[in-house]
């Protein structure tokens, strides 16, 4: 596999897109904040399928203005090498890595995208400000790269449905994919994140996941059994601090009494807070599920 073209101005991006852009070929982006792990690689393939021939651009850009204070901007994992790498063999034409001042030239900005009530549950209840944050960066990089497709992974539900609607209320022209969360094959949903996690945690962490397949498994009668057996299962598991367990519609309204819903999970595991979220079918005995993987399904 080539190696990916590195370019951490914005006239270098320019540059290392204006021949095939000029040439029709679709842009397809992977906006990320690095530390990357094989859930990336599934999403840069899913812009390689979306792009066919057109250059696949991977962003990697640790954001200040989604982290609170008190939050883990210092210690976020900056792994600029092995991140190259990864980026490479998923066939990745160009890595855009660049600084803050690149980004925020002014400093922060003064103009930013306010989420809207989305904005500040669920996630955005323990992280205020944090969606503002996120949708600011991803319209400056959207301008910036000016994708035909940018996919986001399902595993920061709110934060896809938000950009959903962002790109919607704001007319912004770019087609917006969901990319299935990667597990490991005991379900814990990978995450630059899981770095952090002892052995022990570790093993803890895989509880969020089992909490949502019971869940799931139970949703026959109705969102309240569904969360009565996921809680259930949370009380027989180890370590994890609960923060919400939620079944909502797939846009993270109201959950119907019956039809499609997602089933959302934050928890604290020692110090790390660690999201997870599947799909629900609600009213009707869900068919019978045999792995952690097997309950995705698109947004
Ligand atoms: O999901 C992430 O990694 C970040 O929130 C994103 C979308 C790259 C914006 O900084």
């Amino acid at each position: 596999m080539p190696t990916p073209v590195l370019v951490s101005t914005r006239a270098e991006l320019v540059e290392a897109l204006a021949e095939r852009r000029g040439r029709g070929q679709q842009v397809g982006l992977v906006p990320t904040m690095g530390a990357l792990h094989e859930g990336h690689g599934a999403l840069m393939e899913t812009a390689r399928a979306a792009v066919g021939d057109g250059p696949v651009v991977v962003s990697i850009f640790v954001n200040p203005l989604q982290f609170g204070a008190g939050e883990d901007l210092d210690r976020y994992p900056r792994t600029l090498d092995a991140d190259l790498e990864l980026c490479g063999a998923h066939g990745v034409d160009v890595v855009f890595a660049p600084s803050v001042a690149e980004v925020y030239p002014g400093g922060d900005p003064q103009v930013t995208v306010e989420p809207g009530p989305l904005g500040s549950v669920l996630e955005g209840a323990t992280r205020p400000g944090h969606y503002r944050g996120v949708l600011t960066v991803v319209a400056k990089l959207f301008g910036l790269v000016r994708p035909d497709v940018a996919v986001f992974g399902q595993k920061d539900y709110q934060q896809l449905v938000l950009i959903r609607r962002m790109v919607s209320d704001l007319c912004l022209g770019v087609e917006i994919v969901g990319a299935e969360t990667v597990r490991e094959p005991d379900g814990l949903a990978l995450s630059s994140r899981n770095r952090y996690l002892s052995a022990r945690e570790r093993e803890q962490a895989v509880a969020l996941n089992r909490v949502l397949r019971r869940a799931i498994s139970d949703a026959g009668l109705g969102p309240d059994s569904a969360l009565g057996a996921g809680r259930a299962e949370l009380r027989r598991a180890n370590g994890v601090d609960l923060d919400y367990l939620v079944v909502t519609d797939p846009d993270l309204g109201p959950a119907p009494a019956q039809g499609e819903g997602r089933i959302l999970i934050a928890a604290r595991v020692g110090t790390t807070r660690l999201i997870d979220n599947l799909p629900i079918h609600l009213g009707a005995p869900s068919p019978t599920r045999t792995s952690p993987n097997d309950t995705e399904g698109d947004s």
